[in-house]
């Protein structure tokens, strides 16, 4: 076991996590693997009634193990708001905040459990948010708790923002670049100290606007990362050069860095598309037109178009052409399909009227939920099947599922051999000696 996973010595806080989702729910079982007391609630019974029958809400790798090893000891789960508040001395929100149709965060749940923390204080309480949320939204917390406190309490806001990637949440929780603690006093800033005790990483403390904009700069940064080599990968295209080797060598500066520079089909998921979004729109609200954000946002949404463009290129009519889509989820290691690229070039590729075999290891049963199964949808567990028959695979997500697929097999049971690798997945060379046709990003 890893030095952090090990029981607390010091204090061991009452915490209560709101939210079951996939911050809530990963804070929650690392909270208590470290030796806190937790409660994660939420208002979703359902939910609650599934993880306590050891039932998870989405994947994650390691979850299920790290919640079966703590649960009714050191971690509960409950539906329970007034109680599990009323019993805890630190508060982590960790619930949703969903883009709202002009781009803004929505950030209803977060004013419902301050008004909910306000109706139950009944002592010192630190309250610190984890969710991502615009700057400013700490003071937010903290005015709505005082307007509707019924009993008037000493508390704290606090902002501990949360960088945990899906399919490696265990891992950065434990192993994080950073720990950022946004407090404005000292006995908040102990807290959150004391909590973290066991986790060696660099500790930025901060005013809470700072800590705030701190994680939407992040995520606005890496989504640029992204943006700036998909649009590399274009000029690749039309010049006639490799994105791969071009994104090699420009990582090799270290103050560049590798990482964040694999041009693909664009980047997905609850938190890059929103977060781009929400922080265009706060800086605007604030006096500032972020127009370099508005173009990450465009030249993502062009990548996915231009991916099937691509593929339209090379089988001219799509009308009852039959595509393998390999990989729904925004990316391997989870079934999260939201925001996924997958679902732009699903709608394009249904809208030229094309015939489509999906194919995923995790997330056929989030997608069915999206596309349901017809004449032109069927689902795949096994990637060979999904690909028997077709005009073209589609690699749109990069799972080790697929990296490893006998391309000769799959050749031979294909109509047309085209490969349009969305993630520059597959060995280019290797796949055109196979006799394959192949589209890649940018080479
Ligand atoms: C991200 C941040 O990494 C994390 O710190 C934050 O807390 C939440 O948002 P996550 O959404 O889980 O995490 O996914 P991430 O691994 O960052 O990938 C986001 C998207 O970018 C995926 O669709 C991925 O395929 C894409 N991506 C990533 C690329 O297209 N190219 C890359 O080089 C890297």
């Amino acid at each position: 076991m890893a030095k952090s996973e090990k029981k607390a010595t010091g204090k061991r806080y009452k915490i209560c996590v709101v939210g079951a989702g996939h911050v809530g729910l990963v804070a929650s079982a690392c909270f208590a693997e470290l030796g806190h007391k937790v409660v994660c609630v939420d208002n979703n019974k359902q939910k609650i009634n599934r993880i306590n029958k050891g039932r998870m809400p989405f994947y994650e790798p390691g979850i299920d193990e790290l919640v079966k090893k703590n649960i009714g000891k050191n971690l509960n789960f409950s539906s329970s708001f007034a109680g599990s508040i009323a019993r805890s001395e630190v508060i982590f929100i960790a619930v949703g905040t969903p883009p709202k149709s002009d781009g803004s965060a929505d950030l209803s749940s977060i004013e419902n459990v301050a008004a909910t923390i306000a109706r139950n204080i009944n002592s010192y309480k630190l309250i610190v948010g984890k969710s991502t949320v615009p700057v400013q939204t700490g003071q937010k917390i903290k005015e709505t708790i005082k307007r509707y406190e019924k009993k008037k309490v000493t508390f704290d806001v606090a902002s501990n923002p949360e960088f945990l990637r899906e399919g490696k949440a265990i891992y950065d929780f434990f192993y994080p670049d950073r720990i950022v603690i946004g407090i404005e006093s000292k006995r908040a800033e102990k807290i959150l100290k004391e909590i973290y005790r066991k986790i060696k990483a660099p500790l930025i403390v901060t005013d809470i606007n700072t800590a705030e904009l701190i994680k939407h700069a992040s995520n606005s940064f890496l989504a640029t990362k992204i943006s700036f080599i998909n649009a590399v990968a274009r000029i690749c295209d039309l010049a006639g050069a490799d994105v791969k080797k071009v994104s090699l060598a420009m990582g090799k500066d270290k103050r560049i860095g590798k990482e964040f520079l694999d041009a693909g089909v664009g980047y997905g998921g609850f938190c890059f598309p929103k977060d781009v979004e929400a922080f265009i729109y706060i800086s605007q609200k604030l006096g500032y037109s972020f127009d370099l954000l508005r173009q990450v946002k465009k030249i993502n949404d062009i990548q996915k178009a231009t991916f099937v463009e691509r593929v339209k290129e090379y089988l001219w009519i799509l009308k009852r052409k039959r595509i393998a889509i390999l990989g729904l989820s925004f990316k391997p290691d989870t079934d999260d399909m939201r925001f996924a690229p997958s679902i732009d070039i699903i709608n394009f590729f249904l809208k030229e009227g094309a015939m489509l075999n999906l194919c995923d290891p995790q997330s056929n049963l989030e997608a069915k939920k999206i596309f349901k199964t017809g004449r032109q949808v069927k689902y795949f567990r096994n990637p060979y099947r999904a690909c028997e028959g077709c005009d073209c695979i589609c690699l749109v997500t990069e799972w080790k599922e697929f990296k490893d697929l006998d391309l000769k097999k799959i050749k031979r049971s294909m109509k047309y051999p085209l490969i349009a690798d969305g993630r520059n997945m597959f060995d280019k060379d290797k796949a055109i000696k196979l006799g394959f046709e192949y589209i890649g990003v940018g080479r």
